[in-house]
C-alpha cells in the first residue's frame, strides 16, 4: 500500500471521530488534505474550522466548511494535524511544510489532538527530519549561531516565508534525546517564535495507517 493509501486511511478514521455541530481545528499538510477532503464527503456537519495554514482555510472554504479566527474561539474540541515524525510518546517534529507556531496555537487551543500519519512517521528517536524553526528575520543570524553553539546545523529554507511573516531555519544533527527540555530551551533563544519540537503538547492520540489497516496508539 502506498503512503498516500495509508494517509488516506487513517484521515478516513479521524473524520468517524469528528462530531458534528462541533468547531474543530484543522491542521495543514498533505494527511491533513485527505482529512478536509474527506470530511466534506461524509455526513459530518461540523459548525466551523480553525485553520493552521492559509492553505487548509483555503481547501476548507472551498468545501463550504466556515472557518472562524482562533480568537473568537476558547476551546476547540479536537485537533486533527499530521507529523513529520513522532514517537512512541506521541511527541513530534513539525514544521516541514512551515506552519508549525500556527499549529501550535491552535492544538493549545484543542482538548484532543489527533494525530494522522502513515507508517514512515512513526520513529523510535526524533531527529532524523531536521528541526524546524521559525525565527523572526533580523534575528536570523543570531539564532543560527546559538543553534551551532547547541551542536545543531542549521539551513535557511530557502524562497520561504511564513504565515506570519518570519524565515525557517532547519536544524539537523540537534541531540533531540530529551525533546522536552530542549523545546523551551529553543524557545527561549531572542527572536525564536516557535520550534518544531511538540513535547510540551504531544498528541493524545495517533492514528497509523498501514498496510494492514490502521493502528491506534494513546
Ligand atoms: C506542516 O507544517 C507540518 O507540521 C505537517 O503537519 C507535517 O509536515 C506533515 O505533513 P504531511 O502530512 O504532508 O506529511
Amino acid at each position: 500500500m502506498s503512503a498516500e493509501a495509508q494517509k488516506q486511511a487513517a484521515a478516513e478514521v479521524a473524520v468517524a471521530k469528528v462530531e458534528s455541530g462541533t468547531v474543530i481545528g484543522v491542521g495543514s499538510g498533505s494527511t491533513v488534505n485527505l482529512f478536509i477532503d474527506a470530511l466534506a464527503a461524509s455526513d459530518t456537519r461540523i459548525e466551523a474550522a480553525v485553520a493552521a495554514s492559509e492553505a487548509s482555510a483555503e481547501r476548507l472554504r472551498g468545501h463550504g466548511i466556515d472557518v472562524v479566527d482562533a480568537n473568537r474561539v476558547t476551546e476547540l474540541a479536537v485537533y486533527i494535524d499530521g507529523a513529520d515524525e513522532i514517537n512512541r510518546h506521541l511527541q513530534m517534529i513539525k514544521g516541514g511544510g512551515g506552519a508549525l507556531t500556527r499549529e501550535k496555537i491552535v492544538a493549545a487551543l484543542s482538548k484532543r489532538f489527533i494525530c494522522i500519519v502513515d507508517e514512515s512517521k512513526r520513529v523510535t528517536a526524533l531527529g532524523d527530519f531536521p528541526l524546524p524553526v521559525e525565527v523572526i528575520p533580523m534575528a536570523r543570524s543570531y539564532v543560527a549561531r546559538e543553534l551551532v553553539k547547541l551542536g545543531g546545523r542549521p539551513e535557511l529554507r530557502e524562497g520561504f516565508t511564513t504565515d506570519n511573516g518570519n524565515i525557517i531555519l532547519d536544524v539537523r544533527s540537534l541531540d533531540l534525546s530529551k525533546p522536552l527540555h530542549r523545546e523551551q530551551e529553543l524557545n527561549n533563544l531572542a527572536g525564536v517564535v516557535t520550534n518544531g519540537l511538540f513535547a510540551l503538547r504531544p498528541a493524545d492520540e495517533l492514528l497509523v495507517g498501514t498496510d494492514t489497516g490502521v493502528q491506534r496508539f494513546t
